[in-house]
């Protein structure tokens, strides 16, 4: 089975290494055009996109060698303000509520966006950081407004590597969640152990024995979910969520 989005989805990569190109205009608006063609709740549209293509504001932000990004803010000031203005402004949009649905609006959004630009040529990855982000002073977003995620886009400057995903059985459950076995787990990883044994350096292997690290599961566990260093990330966020107003 096979189409052009179905060829776009199946040749997936993240990019993130881009040439000094600047996107052309008319290329920007139209994938900006389709990504707000997304489904949305209530089809309000609760994102707001800020395109940032200032240097100044990218290295405000600690951002280097990235021609274009897009921030993606769960926004619920813009409705609040069309509310007040022209309906009735005892309305709720900064509950629990509107932050999960803004969050889902944002992000579909972005993703039409990113995969809109993979069939133009244009590479894309996503910084995972802009929910912790101090992005205030540098955008100047106003209250009831969080960043739900960030798209880095720009021409490739190479292929990018076409990386393994966990089989379907092990992400897909019908009509129950069925429980797996440790043995059913491992085997579902076997293609992560695989790569992780064979990709790596024997120097390199043998440097991360040396601090207990024997497997690929170690080595996400104890590098990648560092107890200290999320906790230093999830205060960031709930930074973010209390200063954006949003009741959560
Ligand atoms: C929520 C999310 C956060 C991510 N954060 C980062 C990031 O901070 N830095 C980065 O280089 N890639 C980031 N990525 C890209 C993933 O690392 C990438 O999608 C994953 O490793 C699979 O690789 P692929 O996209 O090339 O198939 C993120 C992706 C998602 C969906």
């Amino acid at each position: 089975m096979n189409n052009e989005v179905i060829t776009v989805l199946k040749n997936h990569r993240s990019i993130r290494s881009f040439e000094k190109k600047k996107i052309e205009k008319e290329i920007l608006d139209e994938i900006l055009k389709v990504g707000i063609r997304a489904a949305n709740g209530g089809n309000l549209q609760g994102y707001s996109l800020v395109v940032l293509d200032d240097l100044d504001k990218l290295e405000a932000l600690g951002i280097y060698n990235i021609p274009l990004v897009i921030i993606a803010l769960a926004d619920a000031y813009r409705t609040k303000r069309w509310f007040n203005a022209f309906g009735e402004n005892k309305a709720s949009v900064n509950t629990t509520h509107g932050f999960f649905i803004n969050n889902w609006d944002a992000l579909i959004c972005l993703h039409n966006i990113s995969i809109a630009a993979e069939s133009l040529g244009i590479g894309t990855y996503y910084n995972g950081d802009i929910t912790s982000m101090d992005i205030g002073k540098v955008i100047n977003n106003p209250e009831y407004t969080f960043p739900s995620g960030m798209l880095c886009l720009g021409y490739p400057k190479n292929e990018g590597r076409f990386l393994d995903r966990l089989p379907l059985e092990a992400v897909v459950h019908y009509n129950s969640y069925r429980i797996p076995t440790d043995e059913e787990i491992k085997g579902w990883y076997n293609e992560k152990e695989n790569l992780f044994q064979t990709r790596n350096t024997k120097e390199k292997l043998e440097e991360l024995r040396t601090k207990g690290i024997f497997n690929i599961a170690q080595a996400y566990s104890k590098n990648k979910f560092k107890k200290e260093e999320l906790e230093k990330t999830s205060k960031n966020i709930k930074r973010n969520i209390k200063e954006s107003g949003y009741d959560v």
